[in-house]
């Protein structure tokens, strides 16, 4: 067991109630797929109302922060401490019935993320971590995984989008590891959760093009917590501006950077 900080316990009681709403809808959700109209608007719907709850919490215990939010972009407040949140990551696999989705939030300070929540509210498994506490699955302490031939390991990614500037990047890099790795790669459609499991040692290397800064905020620190790497393409530290992201174990990270590179 382990003692909350303030601000986690902020973090987990906004995304507990948030999720309530995340799971009847996505009963209903279930249900329209049935539907002439489908669960398109409704889904849009549902990630509106999640961020409105998740914003309307987080402002309730801390008044001053400044927020980053998918839908609603920016509410700055001149403070040095930002939340910032993806409502629902892994949008289509909630459009579609597969329950693999979460919600996402970051905590910076000073530009830096200090600590971070991702939640899955289908297997209620919270990830969270607070900068020097370590990062923790529910109530268990994480750790990224041990292997270090790349061969062996289970590497995730995600995209190309239909109309990505970097389509043919990407897949040119999909082939790449293809070709490197044993078991085929996985695409599980949340960047929040892949980059979750890398601190939790399920998956032992990920990398992604196009991401947004609320889609890895509050994996960042989870990995980092965890013993684990998060860099750019390059291995340099400039993966939002950059855009691309690798995330591994503390072996595999050079390996993986080569093979970008080649
Ligand atoms: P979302 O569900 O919040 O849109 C799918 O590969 C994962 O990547 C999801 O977590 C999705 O977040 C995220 N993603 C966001 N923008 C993307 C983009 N331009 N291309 C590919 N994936 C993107
Ligand atoms: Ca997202």
């Amino acid at each position: 067991m382990r003692l909350n900080s303030a601000n986690i316990n902020v973090m987990v009681k906004a995304c507990r109630k948030a999720s309530k709403n995340l799971i009847r809808d996505f009963g209903e959700v279930e249900q329209l797929q049935v539907s002439q109209k489908g669960p398109g608007d409704f889904v849009t719907a549902s990630d509106k109302k999640v961020e409105k709850i998740l914003i309307e919490e987080l402002q309730k215990a801390r008044p001053g922060y400044s927020i980053l939010s998918e839908e609603i972009g920016e509410i700055n407040n001149d403070n040095p401490f930002r939340w910032i949140i993806d409502p629902i990551d892994g949008t289509s696999n909630f459009l579609h019935g597969i329950p693999h989705f979460a919600i996402s939030i970051g905590l910076e300070h000073n530009k830096e993320i200090i600590a971070g929540i991702i939640y899955d509210p289908i297997k209620d498994e919270m990830f969270t971590a607070e900068k020097g506490n370590g990062a923790y699955l529910n109530n268990h302490r994480l750790r990224v995984s041990s292997r270090s031939k790349l061969k062996e390991c289970i590497v995730f990614t995600g995209g190309p989008k239909i109309n990505s500037k970097n389509k043919e990047q990407s897949l040119k890099e999909y082939e790449k590891f293809s070709s490197t790795v044993m078991i085929p790669i996985r695409k599980l459609g949340s960047a929040a959760l892949d980059i979750a499991y890398v601190a939790a040692g399920r998956c032992d290397g990920y990398w992604q093009r196009n991401l947004k800064y609320w889609d890895i905020a509050a994996g960042i620190i989870l990995v980092k917590e965890a013993g684990g790497f998060v860099s750019d393409f390059n291995g340099s530290e400039k993966f939002v501006e950059n855009e691309t992201i690798l995330v591994t174990n503390s072996r595999i990270n050079k390996e993986m950077i080569e093979i970008l590179n080649n």
